[in-house]
């Protein structure tokens, strides 16, 4: 272990017994022994500073080293002999001089090394394996932002095989690049740190630079058990959080304040942050597909429809529902209720294995057009078509995971295999101004679940979230508002 690499490791104090048999002792008491050392920080949890969260072994909660080993070897299988890789951490958006945004990890990148924070550059190549070029902050900036990962957390933590400063990247990546017969890299991310470099420039006039992207989706489209545990946990914070802002809605029917509730109980359950803009949308709002002012106040009568998801250690959730915070629908709202949640429905139960996202989207478009004829919202004329897309503008579904729109790059007509994770959501969304009985215009309704495909079949991990019509009747007036049975309906929901 080279000495300096070691000076921020096991400052052990006075109080650390030194025998064989006290160190046994010790590591058999374990991580909760009273202990003075000072623990390595690498500017995220690990075993050692966060040890409620990770076990030993691991880098994210649930996810070992080995695991990211063996995605690693998976990547180099998937990608044609000789060829280098270049990955770059997401970029800082500042909001203003020195302040930043907060930062999200790029999905390929924190798939690749588990690390969760900017400024590294992961270089992946069979002869090299893992090679990080990592930021060297300075202790300036170090006061400004905390300890952060460097080439110590890369070689310790992430299990790198070789990790440089990142300003040495100009002396060390072209000779790498030199030795490489394929290049790939992540162009969302891509940075001039190396894309500048001479032999990145020769390399792309050779056309011998392409997008990774293809590959690591690729890698990223099934999920391993240890994701789909995260998955789930991720689903059912969602879940929790959203029944507890639907009971919220009856006495606080205001969309901003939805927001806040929906965002607040995700984080109270372990969530990082939102997987994306919660869209809360009453009424005619609920018609914008990606709503994101939620500012409004909910009139009476009106449904809301809340799309919110969360994202818990690198792993997203994805859930809608739609209701009548006064706890009744109105004939017009419960039978395009009716049609969406038997749409809703008979997707899910298309969904197994070697069924495409296409073949499910069809069918939907089949069954919502014949619905919505009989209920004379579509003219039953060659232009019903064209109007559908008018009232639902969205596929069914997408696949699911590190990203919301996961592997985008994976097409929507590939066969399902088990350990996908897909969304099914038919919505209908009618302005105000469209061509149909009055009574449905300005209703806004989607029904989204998170569905995993199994061997048998699939698993409908939002399962728990209620989407009958009784079942939402019977929460929106339980009690019909007693506080006492309000609150205990709440705590049995949390
Ligand atoms: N729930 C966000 C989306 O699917 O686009
Ligand atoms: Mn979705």
């Amino acid at each position: 272990m080279q000495g300096l690499r070691r000076k921020f490791f096991y400052n052990i104090s006075v109080y650390q017994v030194g025998s064989q048999v006290a160190s046994s002792l010790h590591e058999s008491i374990g991580r909760s022994t009273y202990s003075t050392r000072k623990v390595f920080d690498a500017g995220q949890p690990t075993a050692a500073t966060h040890p409620q969260l990770l076990e030993e072994g691991e880098i994210t909660p649930g996810i070992t080293s080995d695991e990211y080993i063996s995605r690693r070897k998976r990547l180099l299988e998937l990608l044609p002999e000789k060829s280098l890789a270049i990955i770059a951490s997401a970029p800082v958006k500042m909001m203003t001089d020195v302040v930043p945004y907060t930062f999200r990890q790029d999905a390929d990148y924190l798939y690749i090394t588990g690390c969760q924070q900017p400024g590294g550059v992961a270089v992946l190549s069979d002869e090299c394996g893992l090679c990080m070029f990592m930021p060297d902050p300075s202790p300036q900036e170090v006061v400004w932002q905390g300890e952060i990962a460097g080439v110590d957390a890369a070689l310790d933590t992430f299990k790198a095989e070789k990790a440089f400063p990142i300003r040495r990247i100009r002396e060390i990546l072209p000779e790498m690049i030199g030795k490489a017969s394929k290049l790939f890299h992540n162009v969302k991310t891509a940075l001039p740190a190396y894309t500048d470099l001479e032999a990145f420039r020769m390399a792309t006039y050779d056309g011998k630079v392409k997008d990774l992207s293809r590959f690591t989706h690729e890698a990223r489209w099934i999920k391993s058990p240890s994701e789909l545990k995260l998955m789930r946990q991720s689903a059912s914070i969602a879940c929790q959080a959203l029944l507890q802002t639907m009971m919220f809605s009856r006495t606080s029917p205001d969309e901003s304040m939805l927001s806040a509730k929906v965002e607040y109980e995700c984080k109270m359950r372990g969530a990082q942050r939102m997987a994306f803009n919660p869209v809360v949308g009453g009424g005619a709002n609920g018609s914008v597909i990606h709503y994101s002012r939620n500012d409004k106040k909910i009139r009476d009568g009106d449904l809301v429809l809340m799309d919110i998801g969360c994202e818990l250690h690198g792993y997203l959730s994805d859930l809608t529902r739609t209701w009548p915070p006064c706890g009744s629908f109105s004939s017009a709202q419960e039978v395009l209720y009716d049609l969406i949640l038997e749409t809703n429905k008979e997707c899910v139960n298309l969904c197994q294995p070697g069924v495409s996202i296409q073949q499910v989207h069809d069918h939907s478009v089949e069954m919502l057009c014949r619905g919505l004829a009989k209920l004379g919202i579509l003219k039953d004329d060659r232009s019903s078509s064209q109007s559908y897309h008018q009232l639902n503008p969205t596929a069914i579904g997408h696949y699911l995971g590190m990203d919301v729109h996961d592997c985008s790059m994976i097409r929507n007509d590939r066969p399902l295999q088990p350990g996908v994770v897909i969304t099914i959501e038919p919505g209908i969304y009618i302005p105000s101004s469209f061509d149909a009985p009055e009574r449905y215009q300005g209703i806004g309704i989607r029904i989204e679940d998170e569905v995993l495909i199994t061997e048998s079949g699939h698993e409908v991990l939002t399962g728990s979230m209620p989407k009958e019509i009784q079942h939402i009747k019977s929460l929106l007036n339980y009690g019909n508002g007693g506080a006492t049975e309000l609150r205990s309906m709440r705590a049995a929901s949390s």
